[in-house]
């Protein structure tokens, strides 16, 4: 079997600036994480139905939904959770309370919880992902091999995962507390992976780095750095000179194309533009090196995002041990 950079990891959570790719990338890495034959839940918990839009699918109900099958026999389910369902399923799993919900719901309790008191609301998602991950433990008949969390993004997600924490400080004893620390406890653990996406340009690449301090601080893994949409460089390697007029004025005549003076300037324009940017790629890349974190590099796909894009990035996490 392939070896892989994460063999203990179940719970891999991707974060990263917003926009950067982390829908697709934790899309990619379910489809990779699914080889010979294994289940792989990805869930979302922004509310955004991202991964609906993602695997090309109607919009996922809070419920468990097998989104692909692979080749091997491997499975990919989604997971698009509600706060409020999620709500009901705690007060169901930790206090037989389900019948109660009804009730909160009179009261306002659940929209109390599931908006105004965002704590409260992440308490319940990290929860989510953990009792998913803990099915494996129990013996559960359909339990998952691994789970993929499209999580917030790099600012709110160290908040986010250690929201238990909070309420291990406000909870003393019982049973929250004991819920509280097996959430963490598992969220601490070589169980869990913390990857970051990002692009290699100077603000995503600062908030990588950021990202990682303030997991590190507060104990949680971290995973690796995924860049993702990268460009291939146009210009030879080592090449970081804008060409000379008379260069590409025999360019274009040998290629048989018109060469005039506005032709040769904006190409040498566009030569400048192209070198400045790899020699900011390659700073940036730097930047991140000194993390000392495993880097995986996908490819800016210029088609845009679709189910065989998706699984070519797959097959490049796979080959880069990834998954
Ligand atoms: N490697 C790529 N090549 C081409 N397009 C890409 C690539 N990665 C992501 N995209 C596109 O970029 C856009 C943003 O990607 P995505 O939704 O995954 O980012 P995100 O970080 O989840 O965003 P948000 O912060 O809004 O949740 C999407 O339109 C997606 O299809
Ligand atoms: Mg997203």
């Amino acid at each position: 079997m392939p070896t892989t950079d994460w063999p203990d990891v179940q719970l891999h959570v991707v974060s990263g600036k917003g926009g950067t790719g982390k829908t697709t990338v934790a899309s990619a890495l379910a489809l990779a994480l699914a080889r010979d034959g294994r289940r792989v839940l990805v869930m979302e918990v922004e509310g955004r139905q991202g991964l609906s839009q993602v695997f090309e699918c109607p919009p996922l109900p809070y419920a468990e939904r097998r989104l692909v099958t692979v080749s091997g026999g491997g499975e990919v389910w989604g997971l698009a959770i509600d706060p409020e369902e999620a709500l009901l399923d705690y007060l169901e799993l930790f206090y037989n309370l389900r019948r109660a919900g009804g009730v909160l719901r009179k009261m306002g309790a659940v929209e109390f919880v599931t908006t105004i008191a965002p704590g409260l609301r992440d308490v319940l998602l990290t929860g989510k992902a953990v009792e998913l991950v803990r099915r494996s433990d129990k013996k559960h008949n359909t339990p998952y091999d691994a789970i993929v969390l499209d999580a917030p993004p790099t600012g709110r997600v160290t908040r986010f995962l250690n929201v238990n924490t909070e309420i291990a400080g406000v909870a003393k004893v019982g049973p929250i507390r004991q819920q509280a620390d097996g959430v963490m406890a598992v969220l601490r653990s070589s169980r869990t992976a913390v990857h970051l996406v990002t692009i290699l340009e100077e603000m995503p690449v600062q908030e990588t780095i950021d990202g990682v301090a303030e997991l590190h601080d507060s104990a949680l893994p971290v995973g690796g750095i995924v860049i993702n949409m990268m460009r291939p460089p146009l210009l030879p390697a080592g090449n970081c000179e804008v060409p000379a007029g008379a260069q590409l004025d025999a360019g274009l005549t040998a290629a048989g194309l018109t060469s005039t003076a506005p032709i040769i300037e904006a190409l040498r324009g566009e030569a400048a533009d192209h070198i400045a940017r790899v020699t900011l790629e390659a700073t940036e890349r730097e930047r991140l090196a000194v993390l000392d974190r495993p880097m995986y590099e996908l490819p800016y796909l210029p088609g845009g995002m679709d189910l065989t894009g998706l699984q070519e990035m797959a097959g490049m996490l796979r080959n880069q041990g990834m998954a």
